[in-house]
């Protein structure tokens, strides 16, 4: 099998990756291209790793889950070229106009799991005299824990967990006939919670997966270490700001950070956010205010 990244294995103790199945991250990385706006993206430390452990420079990296392209901005920056696919038609524009012509590019606003998918990007790849992809990384909706769309081939908009599970696998199949031979592909899933029980939606994609040919290497958990997000979900009760006693320092910097915002210095409001979530504070933004 060839070498399949530009990572120096002679020294691969120097090697700034993390091998191991538990990642915890301290932080995510904000910075260039990616954008906070669309919540629900991952963070961009993931497709980063992937992305240098298992390509070289001007390889070909497929998306078939575009949303805030935060694969495509890594691809980017790592020189690597990207072919990616989204139902929606917005986010594929703000994609094409995000990254540049450094790298080649190509789009398509479908459904990935459709049959027609395949066949295009097989035709654009034969006109590139590219074999196939060298690494996918899939990142499909959590069955309807969030919507995505309204789009009636949006996985989101799935019914139950057989359709959501039937459609992936069309585009699992997809994606295992566009890969070269012998490559990676990366599913990033998380399980979901529903009246009352735990459904492994992981396991049941991974199964999916390894019955359509694919081999299972490894299972990667990752934890954010300080995602309080996940803490909020279970203990955040709403409460309207004047039925308690906000601490004044609370109050400074909600305030200082609605001032960023109105200045359109989010940076800075983002910066504030965080050390409110870090003191257990979460800020929800209205219309009219905060
Ligand atoms: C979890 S998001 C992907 C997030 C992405 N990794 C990021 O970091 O921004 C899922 C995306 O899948 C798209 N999607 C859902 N069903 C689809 C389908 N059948 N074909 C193509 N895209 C689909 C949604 O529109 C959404 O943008």
């Amino acid at each position: 099998m060839p070498k399949f990244n530009d990572l120096d294995l002679k020294n691969w103790k120097e090697i700034d990756l993390n091998m191991d199945s538990l990642w915890v991250i301290p932080e995510r990385k904000k910075w260039w291209k990616h954008s906070n706006f669309y919540h629900w993206n991952f963070i961009p430390q993931i497709p980063e790793h992937f992305i240098k452990r298992y390509t070289k420079k001007c390889w070909c990296v497929f998306d078939p889950f575009l949303w805030s392209a935060t694969t495509a901005i890594e691809t980017e920056s790592l020189g690597r070229n990207i072919v990616w696919v989204d139902i929606q038609e917005d986010l594929i524009k703000r994609a094409n106009e995000l990254i540049w012509d450094s790298i080649k590019k190509y789009f398509l606003v479908w459904d990935s799991g459709d049959i027609k998918t395949r066949n295009i990007i097989k035709w654009y790849l034969e006109t590139q005299q590219v074999e196939g992809f060298d690494l996918a990384i899939l990142h499909p909706p959590y069955a309807d824990i969030i919507k995505f769309s309204g789009e009636k081939e949006d996985l989101s908009n799935c019914k139950t967990i057989d359709e959501f599970l039937d459609w992936f696998e069309k585009v699992l199949k997809n994606t295992y006939n566009l890969l070269k031979g012998w490559w990676y592909c990366v599913i990033v899933i998380w399980d979901k919670y529903q009246n009352s029980e735990w459904i492994p939606l992981g396991f049941k994609c991974m199964e999916r997966w390894q019955k359509i040919w694919f081999k299972l290497k490894s299972i990667i958990v990752k934890n954010m270490e300080w995602n309080r997000w996940k803490y909020f979900k279970t203990l955040f009760k709403p409460i309207e700001k004047e039925e308690i006693e906000v601490p004044k320092e609370i109050k400074l910097l909600t305030e200082k950070r609605w001032e960023a915002k109105e200045n359109k210095d989010f940076a800075t409001a983002d910066k504030l956010r965080d050390e409110l979530l870090q003191k257990w504070w979460k800020v929800l933004d209205k219309k009219e205010g905060y």
